[in-house]
């Protein structure tokens, strides 16, 4: 039963399990559902059970020694720091998510891991939300196409992953115990599509629970989410596994499906357990079912952590500078406003006298701000920064640093605002162009706490007025881990990249994006407003009172809130420039199928108009004017990535299915297709539309059941009902009928429930006779 590896330790297989399980006592199973310390799972190596490690994650390992704290107080080992969630959505880019998810895995490998915690695909509802360098969008599909390919890469290593935070953690305020109020269709639409699309697509080894209550039950003890949902609609067999510390009652969550309790609670949880069963408050198959799962992840992940292989950490930094290569964001490149001509990005050393002059300014140049706080930090294998970086791509240029402002952790620290902003000023007045690295210090955001603005610091913003004054040629690049306000002043600079969080070799990819070494190609996986007022969830939605805190906007977040009610944004969602121009032509869309199984073929082409190589995301986003349901303007339901050569041009083709066209029906209680038009179009950003069309769908018969409570309304709309009681209306002279159809009053009265105007005096029918009716009208024909 029990295979042994060179060194003598037990080895667990998945065909063992049922013999393995089926040996231990009711003790040892209770305590499999429990960590043995920060990291591990419980071993009992009398029995066969290794113990195995799972660790943080998810842009980088952060593997701690034995003894570490969870919230990366204590060092790690060293490991590739990827840019974080934020900045690798950026991307848009599926291949490169699965890349690096296999240079994750193979890190995972070298170093005796068996799961990565991550990814983490919770919305950002609001910028605010103090982990959203973590999280990927503000779309579930972007989201949850980008984190399913990270996952298959991970895994293609033997390696697990953990998919979290689920769900609806979309705030750190009160996050282990706030109740996130959603209604149903909002849960389904919007903050269980990521997840649901990994779980489907990828199958990923673990999900981890979240914190926080959704409508008044914790994640970790809910079992509409945790089983009706995951397991039973979505088919999840993994092991669903607690947030740290995120377990209220265990005895109940082992009910509702969550398997393992990290860390460990010291045997607390199993004696709460072993109690529950005696007391016949848990049954032993739900025990036994937990405890299995621990078995079958341990068992899987054993032909990986029999087999460590070292990997290459240079060729992982050169991944890493590619996937930052391809994360930021160029959101405006505009020639100098005084001179006209080209943008102006990429830098043109060659176009200065003698070589020219660059200033460097801000101290994120020289101190980069690559990753977030908390439990994802990584100690980088190495870390580029974009001073250096620019020396040596700038050979024959004078490069002048000045820091700016000053920057925790950092030489300026402590350094007087006036004086480094002084010394900057001077270096941009001899400068023909001024690179200005800002951002948000790492204090400003962190897991654990949400920001209160979206301001940069204020000595940031002063420095930033002072140097648009010395120089007309400021390039603006932005280190934040979530969305800062650029209005106004984004207005008055010519060139702006917006960097996110880059990772360790964030520095290098800046410098080869302002030289031009490559296009920038990131779009906007977040809007960017213009002002924190203007925000989905600002005001009472957020982050709640009380310890609730209700989703008022329900659907309507990020884009779908901003495109709907036409504000003003800074830039869109999806948006971001390249070096070259593209041409949409030639869109081509069919229904195919109908009813429950419509879809949509799509089909445009793109052409690179531009003078370099680049690439471009063709964006499909789907409008449906009108339903019974209120809908976002639009939203996106497939994207791809596509790199032309310049004159070069290619069909991008999407097959979208049902629940391209589907909305949750809150009466139904399921995701319906209901027909009519649709509007297909595909652009470069959710308001950059190049190309439209319009559609039918023939969608599903989605006639309600009538009852005699039902309003008067869905009796006269039923094809069978309407015309019925209509000719029971018409008896006694139709007083009735004739109040229904006043052009006056009929709506109101229309409104009413039948069973209760039938009560009025002299109502033709009795209820006896409205339920045959209903009756009738209900039975399939
Ligand atoms: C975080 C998780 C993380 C875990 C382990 C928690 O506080 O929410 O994302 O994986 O700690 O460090």
């Amino acid at each position: 039963m029990t295979a042994r590896d060179d060194a003598g330790t037990p080895q667990l297989t998945e065909g063992a399990v049922d013999a393995v399980l089926a040996s231990l006592s009711p003790e040892e199973r209770a305590s499999l559902l429990d960590g043995s310390d920060f990291w591990h799972t419980q071993g009992l190596p009398e029995r066969g059970v290794p113990a195995v490690m799972v660790t943080d994650g998810p842009h980088g390992l952060r593997k701690q020694p034995a003894d570490g704290d969870h919230l990366g107080l204590g060092g790690s080992v060293p490991a590739t720091c990827f840019p974080p969630a934020a900045g690798l959505a950026s991307s848009w880019d599926v291949d490169l998510l699965e890349r690096v998810g296999t240079a994750l895995g193979e890190e995972c490998r070298a170093e005796g891991v068996a799961v990565l915690l991550g990814p983490g695909v919770n919305m950002k509802r609001t910028p605010l939300c103090g982990r959203n360098f973590e999280y990927f969008s503000e779309d579930p599909v972007l989201a949850g196409d980008l984190a399913a390919a990270l996952v298959r890469g991970v895994q293609s290593q033997g390696v697990g992953t953990s998919l979290k935070h689920f769900a609806a953690n979309n705030q750190e305020t009160h996050r282990m115990s706030v109740s996130a109020e959603v209604d149903e269709r909002t849960l389904r639409e919007v903050y269980l599509t990521a997840f649901e699309r990994v779980v489907r697509d990828a199958r990923p080894w673990t999900v981890m629970c979240s914190y926080n209550r959704i409508n008044g039950t914790y994640a970790s003890q809910d079992p509409w989410l945790l089983t009706d949902v995951l397991r039973g609609e979505w088919g999840f067999e993994g092991l669903v596994v607690s947030d740290w510390g995120a377990v209220d009652d265990r005895p109940r969550g082992v009910a509702a499906g969550l398997d393992l309790e990290m860390p460990s609670s010291s045997g607390a949880s199993q004696a709460k357990v072993l109690a529950a069963v005696r007391e016949g408050r848990l049954s032993q198959d739900d025990v036994d079912r937990a405890a299995r799962r621990v078995l079958e992840l341990v068992a899987r992940s054993q032909p990986g952590l029999a087999d460590p292989r070292p990997y290459d950490a240079s060729a992982h930094h050169a991944l890493a500078r590619e996937a930052a290569q391809r994360s930021a964001v160029l959101l405006k490149n505009e020639p100098v406003s005084s001179q006209g001509g080209d943008p102006l990005l990429p830098l043109d050393p060659a176009a200065w006298p003698e070589g020219g002059t660059v200033a460097v300014v801000g101290e994120m140049a020289r101190t980069p701000r690559y990753q977030g706080a908390g439990s994802s930090q990584v100690v980088p294998t190495k870390l580029d920064d974009a001073l250096t970086a620019l020396r040596e791509g700038l050979p024959g240029t004078r490069v002048r640093f000045a820091a700016g402002y000053p920057l925790e952790g950092s030489p300026s620290a402590g350094a007087s605002a006036a004086d480094l902003a002084d010394e900057a000023v001077d270096a941009a007045r001899a400068a023909d162009v001024v690179l200005l690295f800002l951002g948000l210090p790492g204090s400003y955001e962190s897991e654990g706490f949400d920001r209160e603005h979206l301001d940069l610091p204020s000595e940031q913003l002063a420095l930033l007025d002072a140097l648009l004054e010395a120089s007309d040629s400021v390039v603006v690049v932005l280190s934040n881990g979530s969305a800062v306000r650029l209005h106004p002043w984004a207005e008055r600079v010519p060139a702006l990249l917006e960097g996110w969080l880059l990772g360790q070799a964030g520095g290098a990819a800046v410098a080869d994006l302002l030289l031009g070494v490559v296009s920038p190609s990131g779009r906007l996986a977040e809007t960017l407003p213009q002002r924190l007022e203007d925000t989905p969830a600002f005001g009472a939605g957020f982050p709640g009172e009380g310890g609730v805190v209700r989703y008022g906007e329900g659907v309507f977040i990020g884009y779908r809130w901003y495109d709907s009610r036409k504000v003003p944004v800074s830039f869109p969602f999806g948006h971001g420039l390249t070096y070259a121009s593209f041409l949409y032509e030639e869109l081509d869309v069919e229904v195919t199928g109908s009813g429950a199984g419509a879809g949509l073929r799509v089909a445009v082409r793109v052409t690179n108009t531009g003078r370099c190589t680049a690439a471009e995301v063709v964006q499909v986003y789907v409008a449906d004017p009108e339903a019974a349901v209120a809908r976002p303007d639009a939203e996106l339901r497939a994207f791809a990535r596509v790199e032309l050569e310049p004159g070069r041009s290619q069909t991008v083709a999407f097959e979208l299915d049902a629940r391209a066209l589907s909305y949750w029906s809150p009466v139904q209680r399921r995701w319906v297709v209901e027909g009519g038009a649709f509007e297909v179009r595909v652009g470069a950003s959710s308001r950059d539309v190049r190309l439209r069309e319009v559609v039918q769908v023939d969608g599903e018969d989605l006639t309600p059941p009538v009852a005699v409570d039902a309003e008067i309304s869905t009796w006269l709309d039923h094809p069978v009902a309407g015309p019925a009681l209509r000719s029971v209306l018409g008896r006694s002279g139709g007083g009735f009928l004739g109040m229904l159809d006043d052009p006056g009053h009929g709506a109101m009265f229309r409104a009413i429930p039948l069973v209760r105007m039938a009560r009025f005096p002299g109502f033709p029918a009795t209820e006896a006779e409205l339920e045959a009716i209903a009756d009738r009208a209900n039975t399939p024909a």
